[in-house]
């Protein structure tokens, strides 16, 4: 098992690969999980795949120049609904985890890409979309240019403050105190170092301490119930990892706030 807290700490977003192929041995690992993955579900339910290109003719063309010379993509696949890009965020950050804990790069995109570039590969169920894709890869040594602009456009490395983004009680108790979280600290540190569309970090968080649950929820923004599914396992694996595992479910009594409500977390 590789440490996942780690992986979420030192996981950021690249663009720019080397040429050299994975392994025989690195490619089989993470097919293997893909496929693994594939046949599990997320906190909603739904049917989304995980496909594994290796060694493909996706040119830079298909990400309109923003990820050169990977020599592999991860294809995400989903229905089309709210439900489903919350599952695709939720299971194919577990990929993403996985594979940075084998060292290897990575990078969501959700809008620069075509998406027929890549339904060419992939067969393609009625219903269902290819809502994300992912290079995987070895990191350059340089930058290009565009990726550069991309990450300095994308404000990536600024985080919101846990206090700006989890609560404790209700809406009008912003989370100051290490102490408050019940344990949980560490988890949330892991959320906030998640990635998320434009960085927009539209994941609040709602802790109920008494009734030991932690409600999700989620701001506006264009990405957010991928990034909320990506926030969701971000706390999942931390929580799993540090002894304090739990489910998600709708919770008919979630307090009502400003955000959309999304799901429950009970341990
Ligand atoms: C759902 C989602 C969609 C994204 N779409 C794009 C994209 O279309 N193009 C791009 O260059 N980066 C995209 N990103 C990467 C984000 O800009 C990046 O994750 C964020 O700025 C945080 O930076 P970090 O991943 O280096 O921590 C996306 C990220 C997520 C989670």
């Amino acid at each position: 098992m590789y440490d996942v807290l780690q992986a979420m700490a030192l996981r950021e977003s690249v663009r720019s690969y080397k040429e050299t192929a994975l392994t025989p041995h690195q490619q089989k690992a993470v097919i293997t999980e893909a496929n693994r993955l594939t046949a599990t579900r997320g906190p909603l339910g739904q049917p989304v795949v995980l496909h594994v290109l290796f060694g493909s003719a996706v040119t830079a063309r298909a990400t309109y120049g923003v990820i050169r010379r990977a020599p592999g993509y991860f294809v995400g696949v989903c229905p089309d609904s709210r439900e489903g890009l919350l599952d695709l965020g939720y299971l194919m950050e577990k990929l993403i985890l996985y594979v940075t804990g084998l060292g290897l790069g990575t990078c969501w995109i959700s809008g620069t890409f075509r998406a027929e570039t890549f339904r060419k590969w992939i067969p393609l169920a009625q219903g269902m979309k290819v809502a994300a894709v992912s290079p995987v890869g070895f990191r350059a040594d340089r930058r290009t240019l565009v990726a550069g602009a991309f990450k300095a456009l994308s404000r990536s490395t600024r985080r919101k403050a846990l206090k700006d983004m989890v609560f404790v009680g209700d809406f009008s108790r912003p989370y100051l105190k290490t102490g408050e979280g019940g344990g949980f600290h560490q988890v949330l540190e892991g959320v906030r170092a998640a990635p998320s569309g434009r960085n927009a970090q539209p994941w609040r968080i709602l802790m109920e301490e008494g009734r030991g649950r932690v409600h999700f929820y989620a701001a506006r923004s264009g990405t957010r119930y991928l990034d909320l599914g990506i926030a969701l396992a971000h706390f999942a694996l931390g929580a799993e990892a540090l002894g304090l595992a739990g489910e998600f479910s709708e919770d008919p009594l979630h307090p009502v706030g400003p955000y959309e409500y999304i799901l429950t977390f009970k341990h």
